[in-house]
Protein backbone atom coordinates (compact mmCIF):
# COMPACT_ATOMS: atom_id res chain seq x y z
CA UNK A 1 0.00 0.00 0.00
CA UNK A 2 1.79 3.22 -0.94
CA UNK A 3 0.58 6.53 1.09
CA UNK A 4 1.61 9.49 -1.01
CA UNK A 5 2.39 12.63 0.48
CA UNK A 6 2.24 14.96 -2.51
CA UNK A 7 3.59 18.93 -0.92
CA UNK A 8 2.65 21.92 -3.46
CA UNK A 9 -0.44 19.90 -4.82
CA UNK A 10 -2.60 22.73 -5.36
CA UNK A 11 -0.39 24.72 -7.66
CA UNK A 12 0.24 24.32 -11.00
CA UNK A 13 2.29 21.59 -11.89
CA UNK A 14 1.00 19.77 -8.38
CA UNK A 15 -3.05 20.01 -8.99
CA UNK A 16 -2.00 17.71 -12.51
CA UNK A 17 0.36 15.06 -10.85
CA UNK A 18 -2.35 15.14 -7.93
CA UNK A 19 -5.13 14.60 -10.69
CA UNK A 20 -2.75 12.01 -13.12
CA UNK A 21 -1.73 9.72 -9.69
CA UNK A 22 -5.35 9.95 -8.16
CA UNK A 23 -7.05 8.50 -11.44
CA UNK A 24 -4.36 6.14 -12.48
CA UNK A 25 -3.78 4.58 -9.30
CA UNK A 26 -7.19 3.99 -7.16
CA UNK A 27 -5.23 1.50 -4.94
CA UNK A 28 -2.88 4.36 -3.00
CA UNK A 29 -3.76 6.71 -0.54
CA UNK A 30 -2.97 10.27 -1.98
CA UNK A 31 -2.43 12.97 0.72
CA UNK A 32 -2.28 16.78 -0.93
CA UNK A 33 -0.02 19.01 1.71
CA UNK A 34 -0.44 22.46 0.75
CA UNK A 35 -0.52 26.28 2.48
CA UNK A 36 -2.61 27.44 -0.50
CA UNK A 37 -0.34 30.91 -0.83
CA UNK A 38 -1.10 32.87 -3.80
CA UNK A 39 -0.05 30.01 -5.92
CA UNK A 40 -2.00 27.22 -4.46
CA UNK A 41 -5.66 27.01 -5.46
CA UNK A 42 -7.84 23.85 -4.40
CA UNK A 43 -10.28 25.01 -7.83
CA UNK A 44 -7.87 23.23 -9.49
CA UNK A 45 -9.04 19.71 -7.75
CA UNK A 46 -12.38 20.22 -8.29
CA UNK A 47 -13.00 17.74 -10.49
CA UNK A 48 -11.18 14.86 -7.88
CA UNK A 49 -12.33 16.29 -4.55
CA UNK A 50 -14.73 13.65 -3.47
CA UNK A 51 -12.55 10.63 -4.88
CA UNK A 52 -12.28 7.73 -1.89
CA UNK A 53 -8.03 7.47 -2.63
CA UNK A 54 -7.45 11.85 -2.31
CA UNK A 55 -7.27 13.59 1.35
CA UNK A 56 -6.14 17.13 1.45
CA UNK A 57 -4.70 18.79 4.17
CA UNK A 58 -3.94 22.76 4.60
CA UNK A 59 -0.60 23.18 6.17
CA UNK A 60 3.05 24.92 6.21
CA UNK A 61 5.93 22.45 5.32
CA UNK A 62 8.07 24.83 7.39
CA UNK A 63 5.54 24.07 10.53
CA UNK A 64 7.26 20.38 11.92
CA UNK A 65 4.70 19.49 14.43
CA UNK A 66 1.61 19.41 11.69
CA UNK A 67 3.93 17.45 9.41
CA UNK A 68 4.96 15.13 11.93
CA UNK A 69 1.19 14.53 12.58
CA UNK A 70 0.54 14.06 8.89
CA UNK A 71 2.94 11.30 8.44
CA UNK A 72 2.18 9.45 11.91
CA UNK A 73 -2.12 9.53 10.73
CA UNK A 74 -1.56 8.80 7.16
CA UNK A 75 1.04 6.23 7.50
CA UNK A 76 3.20 8.20 5.00
CA UNK A 77 5.44 6.18 2.84
CA UNK A 78 6.47 7.91 0.27
CA UNK A 79 6.85 11.81 -0.27
CA UNK A 80 6.64 13.83 -3.63
CA UNK A 81 7.82 16.94 -2.99
CA UNK A 82 6.77 20.07 -5.15
CA UNK A 83 5.83 22.65 -2.43
CA UNK A 84 7.95 25.83 -2.85
CA UNK A 85 7.69 29.49 -4.05
CA UNK A 86 8.65 29.25 -7.45
CA UNK A 87 8.24 33.03 -9.51
CA UNK A 88 11.93 34.01 -10.21
CA UNK A 89 10.52 37.82 -10.51
CA UNK A 90 8.86 37.47 -6.53
CA UNK A 91 12.46 35.79 -5.36
CA UNK A 92 14.32 39.01 -6.43
CA UNK A 93 11.69 41.04 -4.51
CA UNK A 94 11.46 38.81 -1.26
CA UNK A 95 14.64 36.67 -1.36
CA UNK A 96 13.87 35.12 2.58
CA UNK A 97 10.82 34.01 1.95
CA UNK A 98 12.06 31.54 -0.89
CA UNK A 99 14.54 30.50 1.75
CA UNK A 100 12.52 29.98 4.18
CA UNK A 101 9.95 27.52 2.05
CA UNK A 102 12.31 26.04 -0.52
CA UNK A 103 15.37 25.55 2.11
CA UNK A 104 14.01 25.08 5.73
CA UNK A 105 10.75 23.61 4.53
CA UNK A 106 12.63 20.95 2.47
CA UNK A 107 14.60 20.47 5.49
CA UNK A 108 11.71 20.05 7.69
CA UNK A 109 10.21 17.28 5.49
CA UNK A 110 13.64 15.16 4.85
CA UNK A 111 13.33 15.21 9.20
CA UNK A 112 10.52 14.18 9.34
CA UNK A 113 10.64 11.12 7.19
CA UNK A 114 13.83 10.44 8.47
CA UNK A 115 12.06 10.00 11.83
CA UNK A 116 9.18 8.04 10.63
CA UNK A 117 11.43 5.96 8.10
CA UNK A 118 13.08 3.58 10.58
CA UNK A 119 14.57 0.97 8.70
CA UNK A 120 14.35 2.81 5.15
CA UNK A 121 12.20 -0.42 3.47
CA UNK A 122 9.72 0.36 0.79
CA UNK A 123 10.09 4.00 0.79
CA UNK A 124 11.06 7.35 -1.40
CA UNK A 125 11.64 10.69 -1.00
CA UNK A 126 11.13 12.30 -4.53
CA UNK A 127 12.28 15.95 -4.87
CA UNK A 128 10.94 17.82 -7.85
CA UNK A 129 13.24 20.30 -9.02
CA UNK A 130 14.22 23.02 -11.75
CA UNK A 131 17.11 23.23 -14.37
CA UNK A 132 17.79 27.05 -13.01
CA UNK A 133 19.82 25.10 -10.27
CA UNK A 134 22.68 24.45 -13.33
CA UNK A 135 22.72 28.33 -14.20
CA UNK A 136 22.70 29.63 -17.40
CA UNK A 137 23.99 28.48 -20.64
CA UNK A 138 25.94 30.15 -23.51
CA UNK A 139 24.57 29.90 -26.83
CA UNK A 140 25.43 26.24 -27.17
CA UNK A 141 25.41 22.96 -25.04
CA UNK A 142 22.70 21.66 -23.07
CA UNK A 143 22.70 20.32 -19.35
CA UNK A 144 22.98 17.20 -18.38
CA UNK A 145 22.77 15.52 -15.20
CA UNK A 146 26.87 15.89 -14.69
CA UNK A 147 26.74 19.81 -15.08
CA UNK A 148 27.69 21.21 -11.76
CA UNK A 149 25.21 23.42 -9.80
CA UNK A 150 25.80 27.63 -10.35
CA UNK A 151 22.11 29.05 -9.35
CA UNK A 152 22.34 32.89 -10.09
CA UNK A 153 18.58 33.75 -8.84
CA UNK A 154 17.24 33.53 -5.27
CA UNK A 155 14.56 31.26 -6.38
CA UNK A 156 17.31 29.15 -7.79
CA UNK A 157 19.72 28.97 -5.44
CA UNK A 158 17.19 28.14 -2.51
CA UNK A 159 16.22 24.78 -5.07
CA UNK A 160 19.72 24.14 -5.54
CA UNK A 161 19.86 24.58 -1.37
CA UNK A 162 17.32 22.45 -1.36
CA UNK A 163 18.91 19.19 -3.77
CA UNK A 164 22.09 19.41 -1.75
CA UNK A 165 20.28 18.73 1.14
CA UNK A 166 18.09 16.39 -0.30
CA UNK A 167 21.13 14.39 -1.50
CA UNK A 168 22.70 15.05 1.79
CA UNK A 169 19.99 13.02 3.61
CA UNK A 170 20.76 10.13 1.18
CA UNK A 171 24.73 10.22 1.31
CA UNK A 172 24.48 10.49 5.64
CA UNK A 173 21.32 8.66 6.63
CA UNK A 174 20.66 6.31 3.69
CA UNK A 175 17.33 8.37 2.76
CA UNK A 176 16.14 6.90 -0.48
CA UNK A 177 15.68 9.66 -2.80
CA UNK A 178 15.03 10.56 -6.34
CA UNK A 179 15.72 14.37 -7.38
CA UNK A 180 14.40 15.73 -11.11
CA UNK A 181 15.13 18.80 -12.46
CA UNK A 182 12.63 20.13 -15.24
CA UNK A 183 12.81 22.99 -17.75
CA UNK A 184 9.84 25.47 -17.97
CA UNK A 185 6.30 23.75 -17.61
CA UNK A 186 3.44 25.52 -19.87
CA UNK A 187 -0.08 24.44 -19.67
CA UNK A 188 -3.73 24.83 -17.97
CA UNK A 189 -4.06 26.30 -14.36
CA UNK A 190 -0.39 28.31 -14.50
CA UNK A 191 -1.07 31.23 -12.12
CA UNK A 192 -1.14 34.12 -14.57
CA UNK A 193 2.15 35.63 -13.41
CA UNK A 194 4.54 33.80 -15.81
CA UNK A 195 5.24 34.32 -19.26
CA UNK A 196 2.87 32.43 -21.09
CA UNK A 197 -0.51 32.65 -18.89
CA UNK A 198 0.44 36.57 -18.42
CA UNK A 199 0.84 37.56 -21.93
CA UNK A 200 -3.05 35.10 -22.79
CA UNK A 201 -4.43 37.35 -20.32
CA UNK A 202 -2.29 40.41 -21.22
CA UNK A 203 -4.04 39.82 -24.85
CA UNK A 204 -7.61 39.09 -24.07
CA UNK A 205 -7.86 42.51 -22.31
CA UNK A 206 -5.40 44.67 -24.59
CA UNK A 207 -3.32 45.16 -22.07
CA UNK A 208 0.64 45.58 -23.25
CA UNK A 209 2.80 42.86 -23.42
CA UNK A 210 6.41 43.59 -20.85
CA UNK A 211 9.57 41.56 -22.57
CA UNK A 212 12.16 41.73 -20.16
CA UNK A 213 15.41 43.26 -21.84
CA UNK A 214 15.60 42.46 -26.12
CA UNK A 215 13.61 39.30 -25.59
CA UNK A 216 16.63 37.09 -26.68
CA UNK A 217 16.62 34.79 -23.45
CA UNK A 218 15.72 31.50 -24.48
CA UNK A 219 13.79 28.70 -22.65
CA UNK A 220 12.86 25.23 -22.88
CA UNK A 221 9.16 24.17 -23.08
CA UNK A 222 7.48 21.47 -22.03
CA UNK A 223 4.25 20.38 -21.48
CA UNK A 224 2.86 19.78 -17.79
CA UNK A 225 0.79 17.18 -18.74
CA UNK A 226 4.06 15.29 -20.04
CA UNK A 227 6.05 16.60 -16.82
CA UNK A 228 3.90 14.90 -14.44
CA UNK A 229 3.87 11.80 -16.98
CA UNK A 230 7.92 12.31 -16.43
CA UNK A 231 7.49 12.35 -12.50
CA UNK A 232 5.42 9.21 -12.45
CA UNK A 233 7.78 7.06 -14.31
CA UNK A 234 10.53 8.31 -12.16
CA UNK A 235 9.12 7.24 -9.37
CA UNK A 236 8.23 4.19 -10.02
CA UNK A 237 11.53 3.33 -11.82
CA UNK A 238 14.21 5.65 -10.53
CA UNK A 239 17.08 3.51 -8.62
CA UNK A 240 17.65 5.44 -4.95
CA UNK A 241 19.90 8.14 -5.18
CA UNK A 242 19.41 9.22 -8.82
CA UNK A 243 18.93 12.40 -11.11
CA UNK A 244 17.21 12.64 -14.46
CA UNK A 245 16.47 15.72 -16.14
CA UNK A 246 13.22 16.21 -17.61
CA UNK A 247 13.19 18.64 -20.72
CA UNK A 248 11.09 18.87 -24.35
CA UNK A 249 13.70 19.64 -26.54
CA UNK A 250 11.92 22.60 -26.95
CA UNK A 251 13.77 25.98 -27.10
CA UNK A 252 12.33 29.32 -27.76
CA UNK A 253 13.89 32.92 -27.88
CA UNK A 254 11.40 34.69 -25.95
CA UNK A 255 10.41 37.00 -28.60
CA UNK A 256 10.01 34.49 -31.32
CA UNK A 257 7.62 32.83 -28.84
CA UNK A 258 5.44 36.27 -27.87
CA UNK A 259 5.11 36.48 -31.63
CA UNK A 260 4.22 32.87 -32.08
CA UNK A 261 1.26 33.63 -29.24
CA UNK A 262 0.16 36.63 -30.65
CA UNK A 263 -0.52 35.08 -33.95
CA UNK A 264 -2.41 32.10 -32.36
CA UNK A 265 -4.29 34.92 -30.35
CA UNK A 266 -5.34 36.66 -33.40
CA UNK A 267 -6.83 33.72 -34.97
CA UNK A 268 -8.57 32.48 -31.98
CA UNK A 269 -9.90 35.96 -31.48
CA UNK A 270 -10.74 36.97 -34.60
CA UNK A 271 -8.32 40.02 -34.73
CA UNK A 272 -6.37 41.68 -37.74
CA UNK A 273 -3.32 39.27 -37.96
CA UNK A 274 -0.19 41.73 -36.14
CA UNK A 275 -2.94 43.23 -34.17
CA UNK A 276 -1.41 41.45 -30.68
CA UNK A 277 2.16 41.78 -31.42
CA UNK A 278 1.39 45.88 -31.52
CA UNK A 279 0.79 44.87 -28.16
CA UNK A 280 4.37 44.18 -27.24
CA UNK A 281 6.47 46.68 -25.11
CA UNK A 282 10.37 46.39 -24.59
CA UNK A 283 10.93 47.31 -20.92
CA UNK A 284 13.71 47.28 -18.24
CA UNK A 285 15.80 43.70 -17.91
CA UNK A 286 15.32 41.26 -14.89
CA UNK A 287 18.25 41.62 -12.77
CA UNK A 288 20.62 38.43 -13.38
CA UNK A 289 18.63 37.42 -16.27
CA UNK A 290 19.55 33.54 -17.05
CA UNK A 291 20.31 33.81 -21.30
CA UNK A 292 19.74 30.02 -22.08
CA UNK A 293 18.21 26.91 -20.53
CA UNK A 294 18.08 23.62 -22.40
CA UNK A 295 18.13 20.46 -21.36
CA UNK A 296 19.65 17.32 -22.38
CA UNK A 297 16.74 14.75 -21.81
CA UNK A 298 18.98 11.36 -22.89
CA UNK A 299 19.09 9.97 -19.66
CA UNK A 300 15.61 9.97 -18.84
CA UNK A 301 15.39 8.99 -22.78
CA UNK A 302 17.10 6.00 -22.47
CA UNK A 303 17.32 4.49 -19.62
CA UNK A 304 13.06 4.73 -18.69
CA UNK A 305 11.94 5.18 -22.08
CA UNK A 306 10.33 8.56 -21.74
CA UNK A 307 9.31 10.92 -24.56
CA UNK A 308 6.76 13.60 -25.16
CA UNK A 309 3.67 12.71 -25.76
CA UNK A 310 2.37 15.86 -27.78
CA UNK A 311 4.50 18.46 -29.72
CA UNK A 312 4.69 22.41 -28.49
CA UNK A 313 2.40 23.64 -31.31
CA UNK A 314 -0.29 21.43 -30.20
CA UNK A 315 0.26 22.06 -26.46
CA UNK A 316 0.11 25.41 -26.92
CA UNK A 317 -2.98 25.20 -28.60
CA UNK A 318 -4.52 23.32 -26.07
CA UNK A 319 -3.13 25.95 -23.51
CA UNK A 320 -4.46 29.34 -25.32
CA UNK A 321 -7.77 27.19 -25.59
CA UNK A 322 -8.04 26.25 -21.96
CA UNK A 323 -7.23 29.96 -20.97
CA UNK A 324 -9.82 31.59 -23.38
CA UNK A 325 -12.48 28.93 -21.99
CA UNK A 326 -12.01 29.57 -18.61
CA UNK A 327 -11.72 33.43 -18.04
CA UNK A 328 -13.29 33.41 -14.87
CA UNK A 329 -10.79 31.26 -13.48
CA UNK A 330 -7.87 33.95 -14.44
CA UNK A 331 -9.97 36.33 -12.42
CA UNK A 332 -10.74 34.66 -9.50
CA UNK A 333 -7.06 33.42 -8.90
CA UNK A 334 -6.25 36.82 -9.42
CA UNK A 335 -8.49 38.22 -7.01
CA UNK A 336 -7.07 38.40 -3.29
CA UNK A 337 -8.27 35.79 -0.81
CA UNK A 338 -10.10 33.15 -3.43
CA UNK A 339 -7.92 30.97 -2.16
CA UNK A 340 -8.79 30.93 1.25
CA UNK A 341 -12.62 31.63 0.18
CA UNK A 342 -12.69 28.10 -2.09
CA UNK A 343 -10.94 26.49 0.55
CA UNK A 344 -13.78 27.17 3.24
CA UNK A 345 -15.82 25.95 0.49
CA UNK A 346 -14.35 22.98 0.20
CA UNK A 347 -14.69 22.08 3.85
CA UNK A 348 -18.19 22.86 3.62
CA UNK A 349 -18.32 20.40 0.71
CA UNK A 350 -16.23 18.00 1.40
CA UNK A 351 -14.66 17.61 4.29
CA UNK A 352 -17.42 19.02 6.55
CA UNK A 353 -16.72 21.38 9.56
P1 LIG B 1 3.32 26.95 -8.06
O1 LIG B 1 3.85 28.23 -7.52
O2 LIG B 1 2.24 26.98 -9.07
O3 LIG B 1 2.76 26.06 -6.83
C1 LIG B 1 3.45 25.93 -5.63
C2 LIG B 1 2.50 25.32 -4.60
O4 LIG B 1 3.21 25.19 -3.36
C3 LIG B 1 1.27 26.19 -4.33
O5 LIG B 1 0.12 25.38 -4.30
C4 LIG B 1 1.55 26.79 -2.95
O6 LIG B 1 0.37 27.04 -2.20
C5 LIG B 1 2.38 25.68 -2.32
N1 LIG B 1 3.25 26.19 -1.24
C6 LIG B 1 4.07 27.29 -1.29
N2 LIG B 1 4.69 27.43 -0.11
C7 LIG B 1 4.26 26.43 0.70
C8 LIG B 1 4.55 26.05 2.04
N3 LIG B 1 5.40 26.76 2.80
N4 LIG B 1 3.95 24.95 2.54
C9 LIG B 1 3.08 24.22 1.78
N5 LIG B 1 2.75 24.55 0.52
C10 LIG B 1 3.34 25.64 -0.02
O7 LIG B 1 4.59 26.16 -8.55
P2 LIG B 1 4.76 25.16 -9.80
O8 LIG B 1 5.10 25.96 -10.99
O9 LIG B 1 3.61 24.23 -9.83
O10 LIG B 1 6.07 24.38 -9.34
C11 LIG B 1 5.98 23.23 -8.49
C12 LIG B 1 7.37 22.71 -8.21
O11 LIG B 1 8.02 22.37 -9.44
C13 LIG B 1 8.29 23.74 -7.52
O12 LIG B 1 9.07 23.05 -6.59
C14 LIG B 1 9.14 24.30 -8.65
O13 LIG B 1 10.40 24.70 -8.18
C15 LIG B 1 9.25 23.07 -9.55
N6 LIG B 1 9.45 23.38 -10.98
C16 LIG B 1 8.60 24.23 -11.64
C17 LIG B 1 8.76 24.44 -13.01
C18 LIG B 1 7.84 25.35 -13.79
O14 LIG B 1 8.11 25.63 -14.96
N7 LIG B 1 6.75 25.84 -13.22
C19 LIG B 1 9.79 23.79 -13.70
C20 LIG B 1 10.64 22.94 -12.99
C21 LIG B 1 10.44 22.72 -11.64
O1 LIG C 1 13.25 26.60 -15.97
C1 LIG C 1 12.32 26.19 -15.01
C2 LIG C 1 11.73 27.40 -14.31
O2 LIG C 1 10.88 28.04 -15.25
C3 LIG C 1 10.97 27.04 -13.05
O3 LIG C 1 11.85 26.47 -12.11
C4 LIG C 1 10.30 28.28 -12.45
O4 LIG C 1 9.51 27.90 -11.33
C5 LIG C 1 9.39 28.87 -13.51
O5 LIG C 1 8.81 30.06 -13.01
C6 LIG C 1 10.17 29.18 -14.78
O6 LIG C 1 11.12 30.26 -14.56
P1 LIG C 1 11.31 31.44 -15.65
O7 LIG C 1 11.86 32.62 -14.95
O8 LIG C 1 12.01 30.95 -16.85
O9 LIG C 1 9.75 31.67 -16.05
P2 LIG C 1 8.90 33.01 -16.34
O10 LIG C 1 7.60 32.56 -16.89
O11 LIG C 1 8.90 33.94 -15.18
O12 LIG C 1 9.74 33.70 -17.52
C7 LIG C 1 9.99 33.04 -18.74
C8 LIG C 1 10.87 33.97 -19.58
O13 LIG C 1 10.10 35.11 -19.98
C9 LIG C 1 12.07 34.53 -18.82
O14 LIG C 1 13.19 34.64 -19.72
C10 LIG C 1 11.62 35.91 -18.38
C11 LIG C 1 10.68 36.33 -19.49
N1 LIG C 1 9.55 37.21 -19.07
C12 LIG C 1 8.76 36.78 -18.06
C13 LIG C 1 7.69 37.55 -17.63
C14 LIG C 1 6.81 37.09 -16.47
C15 LIG C 1 9.30 38.40 -19.74
O15 LIG C 1 10.01 38.79 -20.67
N2 LIG C 1 8.24 39.17 -19.30
C16 LIG C 1 7.43 38.79 -18.27
O16 LIG C 1 6.48 39.55 -17.92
Amino acid sequence: MKNILITGGAGFIGSHLVRRMVNRYPEYHIVNLDKLTYAGNLENLRDIEEASNYSFIKADICDAAAIHQVFEEHKINSVIHLAAESHVDRSIADPLAFVTTNVLGTAVLLNAAKHFWKDFQDVLFYHVSTDEVYGSLGEEGFFTEETAYDPRSPYSASKAGSDHLVRAWHHTYGMPVVISNCSNNYGSFQFPEKLLPLFISNIVNNKSLPVYGKGENIRDWLWVEDHCQAIDLIFHEAKPGSTYNIGGWNEWKNIDLIRLLCQIMDRKLGRTPGQSEGLITYIKDRPGHDLRYAIDAHKLENELGWKPSITFEEGLEKTVDWYLNNPEWVNRVTSGAYQQYYHQQYIERVQKP
